[in-house]
């Protein structure tokens, strides 16, 4: 038998030392998780009855940590682009894993049934609200910055709105790319969305992804092949004009800047929800 360690009185009434566990407020639970890279999933949790959102706007989620000085228990929260489009009924994210990161460090680890704290509190400049209307679309990304734009290219509206949409993903490998190229597969195999995009010759759809730092097929930084022209020669489209083109950029903060320095000298204006104009800039993380 196994020695027993005696119960004192003392020892029965003490308080017990981890804190006690807190509710997650604003839980949602966790339905899938997908890796993609050692620095890139995506996931899905459960959308909230009450939540509408525009497709490309933003919320904050997160998990619960210990306060390393009080040992209370608060949220740990980061801004995060919806990937899914506003008539999903859950919600997608597409996130980056910072290694020493406060929140991605632990988030990497969500397994189906866990819960995470999502803000029910949507906002965001990438909206179809914050832009005149246009021929042609063009989104510009940089790694997790194509987030906003999965939401936006699964959006029935983004077709019904133009003739042509454009996305550029530019990230250093070509194991980066590969949430965009599905994207673009489902969409393309998307009974209501194929319909509306058109086949062959009069597909609406042009995707236009490169590499800066691995062998791909279409190797530079977008910005670069902008500059030189090769990217509209390579689309066959006119370089960017007011009359026609509208975009949106999403990225890290050197790549925002450039393309704006870029679009203002082709005229383009920068808009907002509540002055839209000919394009839109939202950052894909804080640098
Ligand atoms: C409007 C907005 C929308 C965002 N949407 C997304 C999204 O959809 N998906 C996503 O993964 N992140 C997104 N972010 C970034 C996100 O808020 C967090 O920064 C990220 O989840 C890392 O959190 P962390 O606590 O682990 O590290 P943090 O302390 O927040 O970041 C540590 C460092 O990691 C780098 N970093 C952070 N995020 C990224 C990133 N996405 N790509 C490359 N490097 C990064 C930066 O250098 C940063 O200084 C968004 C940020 C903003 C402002
Ligand atoms: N991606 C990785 O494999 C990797 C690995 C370890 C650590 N990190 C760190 O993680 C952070 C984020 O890395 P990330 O790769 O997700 O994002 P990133 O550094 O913003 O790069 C994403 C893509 O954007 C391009 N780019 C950067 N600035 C640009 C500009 N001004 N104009 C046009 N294109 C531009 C990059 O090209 P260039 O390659 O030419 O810069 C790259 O192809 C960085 O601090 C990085 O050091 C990344």
């Amino acid at each position: 038998m196994t020695e027993m360690t005696p119960v004192t009185d003392a020892a029965a009434t003490k308080a017990p030392e981890t804190p006690k566990k807190m509710a997650v407020p604003d839980a949602q639970t966790v339905t899938a998780v997908q890796h993609w890279t050692d620095r890139l999933f995506s996931f899905r949790v459960t959308r909230p009855a009450s939540l509408r959102f525009r497709s490309g706007e933003f919320v904050m989620i997160g998990l619960m940590q210990t306060d390393a000085k009080t040992g209370r228990e608060k949220p740990l929260l980061r801004a995060y682009s919806i990937a899914s489009p506003s008539w999903d009924e859950e919600l997608e994210f597409y996130s980056i894993k910072v290694p020493d990161g406060p929140l991605t460090s632990r988030l990497q680890h969500i397994q189906p049934g866990d819960e995470i704290i999502l803000r029910p509190k949507p906002v965001g400049t990438l909206v179809h609200d914050a832009l005149l209307p246009g021929k042609r679309i063009w989104f510009f990304a940089t790694g997790t910055g194509i987030a906003p734009f999965a939401s936006l290219l699964r959006d029935p509206q983004t077709y019904e709105d133009y003739d042509e949409v454009i996305l550029t993903h530019t990230c250093r490998e070509v194991g980066e790319l590969e949430y965009g190229k599905q994207l673009i597969e489902e969409i393309r195999s998307d009974e209501m969305l194929a319909e509306l995009i058109g086949e062959g010759f009069h597909e609406k759809l042009r995707y236009y992804p490169t590499t800066t730092r691995e062998e791909s097929p279409k190797m530079g930084r977008i910005t670069d092949l902008m500059r030189s022209g090769q990217a509209f020669e390579d689309l066959g489209v006119s370089p960017l004009d007011p009359a026609v083109d509208r975009a949106m950029i999403c990225g890290n903060l050197a790549f925002n800047l450039e393309l704006k320095e870029m679009f203002e000298e082709y005229g383009l204006e920068e808009g907002a929800n509540s002055d839209p104009k000919h394009y839109v800039v939202e950052k894909a993380f804080l640098d």
